[in-house]
């Protein structure tokens, strides 16, 4: 398998190793007939799962770090002989019962062992983090080399990005009781460093390569526009208009989710 980073296309290309070539596209879409509108969540999800598991094959003693771990996990690694989970909360962590190993820590903050983790999860952690490039830089060091780092994150160049980032935190409140979620949202300060380019920019700058960027639509923003015709005609009016007046180069604004793959160079800095 290989993976070539096209700066010029801003696409990178992985080679699965099955004759299949994935091609991502980063933040620019060269036309408009390969803009991923409304790719799914859940196949995209599954896609990345499935990569970041073809990646570590061979290797049949994983040691993951389920960063921000909350309740549950959603990346499962078959060959994973430690999960080592970290919360902030103690609230979380009790409920969690897929981790074998509990740190109740900051992971921002705490010192995690250097280059001890085959693969590090941080899914939809990072927004809530008032300083991220710490808890990335903090993941980037307890990586072996060739280690992996698996991220999902909201997009913040999104109508959700954006709408969450602009609105206070009762009104997340108000929206998840509005959609009749059971759970509460957890405060969220969307930092620009998650800005999915700048985040790749970060990890290339401490020896990392780009294995894997994806982009779906949510299943919020799906229901909604599907609900309300209003919320589907001015999301796609807007959408339109920014496709059109940034001559193609800003993507669909319904791409609400970023999932990514880092692999840790043999000589990262650490
Ligand atoms: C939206 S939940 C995601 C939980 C889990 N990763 C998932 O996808 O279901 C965010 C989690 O990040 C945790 N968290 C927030 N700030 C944190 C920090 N500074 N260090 C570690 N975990 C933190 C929260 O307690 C919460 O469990």
């Amino acid at each position: 398998m290989f993976t070539t980073w096209n700066r010029r296309a801003s696409q990178v290309q992985t080679d699965m190793g099955n004759g299949g070539k994935e091609r991502v596209f980063l933040w620019r879409t060269p036309s408009p007939a390969t803009w991923p509108v409304g790719e799914d969540f859940k196949e995209t999800k599954e896609i990345v799962c499935r990569m970041a598991n073809s990646l570590l094959e061979g290797n049949c003693h994983v040691k993951v770090l389920e960063a921000g771990c909350g309740s549950a996990s959603h990346v499962r690694f078959p060959s994973a002989v430690h999960v080592v989970g970290i919360d902030i909360s103690k609230e979380q962590l009790e409920k969690n019962t897929e981790v074998q190993e509990k740190i109740l820590g900051d992971i921002q903050e705490y010192v995690l062992s250097k280059e001890q983790f085959d693969v590090a999860v941080c899914w939809m952690v990072l927004e809530h983090l008032p300083k991220p490039e710490d808890a990335l830089l903090n993941m980037f060091q307890s990586l072996k080399p060739g280690g992996l780092l698996v991220v999902a994150i909201p997009n913040l160049v999104s109508f959700k990005g954006v709408i969450t980032k602009l609105t206070p935190f009762w009104f997340h409140v108000l929206f998840y009781k509005f959609m009749k979620y059971t759970s509460r949202p957890f405060p969220t300060y969307l930092r620009a460093a998650i800005v999915p380019k700048r985040m790749m920019r970060l990890a290339e700058d401490c020896g990392f390569s780009v294995v894997c960027c994806r982009f779906a639509e949510g299943a919020a923003t799906k229901k909604l526009r599907a609900r309300y015709w209003l919320v589907g005609t001015v999301f796609a009016t807007v959408n339109s208009f920014v496709h059109l007046v940034s001559l193609g180069r800003v993507q669909s604004l319904l791409l609400d989710n970023c999932f990514l793959i880092l692999r840790k160079n043999a000589k990262a800095i650490s």
